[in-house]
């Protein structure tokens, strides 16, 4: 009976769990739980016999890849990648997926929902502004930053993009203007919400020389990843443009700074939210067991990602 590990420091919905229990179920698998793991002994000692595994945001080192013998595929129920060492699954035989669009959805919404709080002051009482009428730009068309593009629509605002690797006939069909270079993309929208994912092309790239073009009342939206800031160029467009505003789906490293010197100009979520929804748990962690049942069944490779 093949062993399947979820390894979730920050926990699926329970309806999730139950569901990617039944899949399991199905096909004669077992399901191994780890929920919550502070320490990452216990992790080690989880996929030492496990042939599957899935995680979410939890880091999968070649430390946790030598120390999983019987270990054949890796799911990211998610999207980005970055969490995984691919080298070391390549090196020891293990094949790495995601789920891409899975939990796109949920990122989608929580990327508009700041986007109105921090338009309404963070609901502090005083006027703020709307969505309506205001530009919007997505850095990076894929599957999240189609869906925010897809509601912004809703909202009446006016939606611009910046993907050198999207399919543009896909783009303009969507009723967004694509851009031609990513300097543009910051001139012309107030409002720009970052789909990047994090590499070694992208991790703070976004700085003060990009911030600066934003036109007046600029807001930086970051459901992407922390990582992808330079976060030396947001303290400097925090101190120069006092119209500027940054709302992120977990904290900078510099969060201390701008809470103590920027106060209303900000948001950060206390534990990364994006994913968080019972649908979004289902939608990627039931994705991932039958990734894996058809790999292992059949040998499919569709969602490889190494
Ligand atoms: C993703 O890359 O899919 C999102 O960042 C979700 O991450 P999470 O599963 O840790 O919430």
């Amino acid at each position: 009976m093949a062993k399947v590990l979820v390894a979730t420091e920050k926990p699926f919905a329970p309806a999730a769990v139950a569901q990617i229990k039944e899949v399991l179920d199905k096909a004669n698998y077992e399901l191994v739980l780890l929920e919550k793991y502070t320490d990452k002994s216990v992790l080690l000692k989880a996929v030492e016999n496990v042939d599957a595994m899935i995680v979410r945001s939890d880091k999968v080192t070649k430390e946790v890849i030598d120390a999983a013998k019987n270990l054949k595929i890796v799911i990211r129920a998610g999207a980005g990648y970055d969490n995984l060492d691919l080298e070391a699954c390549t090196a020891a035989n293990v094949v790495a997926m995601n789920t891409p669009g899975q939990n796109s959805n949920a990122v989608a919404e929580l990327a508009i929902g700041m986007m109105i709080s921090i338009a309404r002051g963070n609901y502090n009482g005083k006027a703020g502004t709307e969505l309506r009428g205001k530009k919007l730009g997505i850095h990076a068309y894929g599957n999240v930053g189609r869906f925010v593009a897809h509601i912004a629509r809703g909202f009446g605002m006016d939606v611009y993009a910046y993907d050198p690797y999207t399919d543009k006939e896909l783009v303009n069909k969507d009723g967004v203007v694509l851009l031609d270079s990513v300097g543009e993309l910051y001139s012309t929208c107030q409002y720009i919400s970052l789909h990047i994912p994090a590499n070694d092309k992208t991790i703070k790239s976004i700085g003060f020389d990009l911030l600066k073009k934003l036109p007046k009342n600029g807001i930086l939206v970051n459901t992407a990843r922390k990582e992808v800031i330079d976060e030396e160029g947001l303290l400097k467009i925090f101190a120069e443009r006092e119209d500027f505003r940054y709302v992120s789906d977990l904290a900078p490293e510099c969060k201390d700074e701008i809470v103590e010197k920027f106060e209303g100009r900000f948001f950060f979520t206390p534990k990364k939210m994006g994913a968080q929804t019972a649908e979004a748990n289902i939608n990627a962690g039931v994705a991932g067991a039958n990734q894996i049942i058809d790999f292992i069944e059949n040998g499919n490779i569709t969602f490889k990602v190494n």
